[in-house]
């Protein structure tokens, strides 16, 4: 299938490592060009230097070190080099985290409310300054990358759970009002992914048991593995070939939904 994402232009936010650098590197795949994000100037630019070596006969690779939760820095990357681009068809907000793993009694505010800046804020910061380029594209796309626990909460970290819902929310409420723009948004829910956070996961479940990182692993493998009709958990290549369809003009009577990306482990109809 031909997506025809040559000469397109996506920002993945948060893409230097983990499933953003997976959805960048899916979007190259298929010529589009990337911008690449994360805090720190240096590993933006060898993830950068990473891609354009990798597909860069084809496509362009621009970079964007800064903090998602610094709006100022967001309005200067737009006001500076984004002006200097010029353009810009795709924007997929990536960026999310727990910042702290716990259960309500463990949660302070400030958890709360850090977890919501990262998660849910970075998106509409992103979103606020990306529009007026995404309308003059003519064919826009926001895909924002949420969680399964957003509709389907597990026993823990409730504050991520309710921040990735806020993105569904808001995920919706975009696609309403910016159709009009020929703007298209959706959402996608991963499951579990073997990659990212999932290392920080295994962390903080073999320090919860008292257990080694290694037997933390292999018991949420398991766990994981057996709540799948598919028996495994997911990778992010799973996720990012969703996105790259969203992104692609075969989508384009698509907008205002949340995909799970699951391997079946939703549960209800
Ligand atoms: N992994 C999973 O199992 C899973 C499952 C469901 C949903 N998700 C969602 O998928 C998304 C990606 O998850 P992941 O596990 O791949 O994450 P990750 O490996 O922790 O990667 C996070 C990325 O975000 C960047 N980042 C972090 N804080 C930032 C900030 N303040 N400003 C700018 N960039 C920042 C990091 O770059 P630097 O460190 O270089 O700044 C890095 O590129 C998240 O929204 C997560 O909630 C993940």
């Amino acid at each position: 299938m031909n997506l025809e994402l040559k000469g397109r232009l996506a920002l993945v936010t948060g893409s230097t490592r983990g499933l953003g650098k997976a959805i960048a590197e899916a979007l190259a795949a298929e010529g589009a060009d990337i911008i690449i994000n994360g805090r720190w100037s240096k590993t933006v630019g060898n993830v950068a230097y990473e891609i354009e070596h990798k597909f860069g006969h084809n496509i362009h690779v621009y970079q964007c070190a800064c903090d998602a939760t610094d709006p100022k820095k967001i309005k200067e990357f737009f006001s500076g080099k984004m002006l200097q681009i010029g353009h810009l068809d795709i924007l997929v907000n990536n960026i999310g985290n727990l910042e702290k793993f716990g259960n309500f009694f463990e949660l302070e505010d400030e958890n709360w409310l850090r977890c919501y800046d990262l998660t849910c804020m970075s998106a509409v910061r992103f979103t606020r300054e990306a529009i007026p380029y995404l309308e003059r594209s003519g064919r826009g796309r926001i895909i924002n990358i949420s969680s399964l626990s957003s509709h389907q909460p597990g026993n823990f970290s409730p504050h991520y759970s309710a921040a990735k819902a806020a993105m569904n929310n808001l995920t919706k409420h975009l696609a309403n009002v910016l159709g009009g723009k020929n703007i298209l948004v959706n959402a996608v829910c991963p499951s579990t992914l073997s990659s990212g956070g999932w290392a920080q996961n295994i962390i903080d479940r073999s320090r919860r048991d008292g257990i080694t990182t290694e037997q933390a692993e292999q018991l949420m493998r398991n766990e994981d593995n057996k709540k799948s009709p598919l028996g495994r958990i997911g990778m992010a290549e799973d996720v990012a070939n969703l996105v790259v369809y969203l992104a692609s003009d075969k989508a384009n009577f698509l907008t205002g939904h949340i995909f799970d990306i699951d391997g079946g482990i939703t549960r209800g109809v």
